[in-house]
């Protein structure tokens, strides 16, 4: 398995178990509602979409019968989601002013990018 793959299923192991504290938080009014939108992406981007980049680096190349060629952009890209999105939540919990927000949507936007960038290189390169 590659350091990627690695990172990216703990991490969303992590954000998982961070994740439905936080929604249990909020549930129980330990914590406002305005960190819905930081406790639902931390479920959609950070649990399941690390396990979707984790498990897609190292099974996709396996479908395609090919050696996967970038293992160190994949590292970064899964560096970049985990930083996106932790800057994403906070801003949303703790109430960041716009431009902050943007630049971390900025950066889990990128991330996003690039998975499916190296995805489709895998597929059809
Ligand atoms: C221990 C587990 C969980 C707890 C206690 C929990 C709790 C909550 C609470 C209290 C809300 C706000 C509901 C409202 O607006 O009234 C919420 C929203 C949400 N949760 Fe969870 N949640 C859990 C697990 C999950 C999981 C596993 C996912 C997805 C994989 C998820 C996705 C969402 C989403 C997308 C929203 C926003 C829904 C909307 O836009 O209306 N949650 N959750
Ligand atoms: C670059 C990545 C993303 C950015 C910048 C982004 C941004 C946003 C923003 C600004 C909102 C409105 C939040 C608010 O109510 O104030 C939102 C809501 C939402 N997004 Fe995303 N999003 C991203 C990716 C995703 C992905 C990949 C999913 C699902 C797989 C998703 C699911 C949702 C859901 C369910 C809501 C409603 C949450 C709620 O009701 O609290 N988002 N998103």
């Amino acid at each position: 398995m590659i350091p990627a793959s690695r990172l990216a299923l703990t991490t969303g192991l992590l954000w998982f178990v961070a994740a439905n504290l936080l929604g249990l938080a909020m549930g129980l009014g330990l914590l406002p509602y305005t960190w819905r939108p930081a406790h639902a992406h931390m479920e959609l981007l950070g649990f399941v979409g690390l396990m979707i980049y984790g498990v897609a680096y190292h099974a996709l190349p396996r479908f395609r019968g090919v050696v996967f060629r970038r293992p160190g952009l994949a590292l970064f890209q899964v560096i970049l989601a985990n930083l996106g999105l932790l800057g994403m939540a906070l801003a949303w919990g703790l109430g960041w002013d716009k431009p902050i927000f943007g630049l971390f949507a900025g950066v889990s936007a990128l991330a996003g990018f690039l998975f499916a960038l190296l995805m489709l290189e895998v597929l059809w390169a």
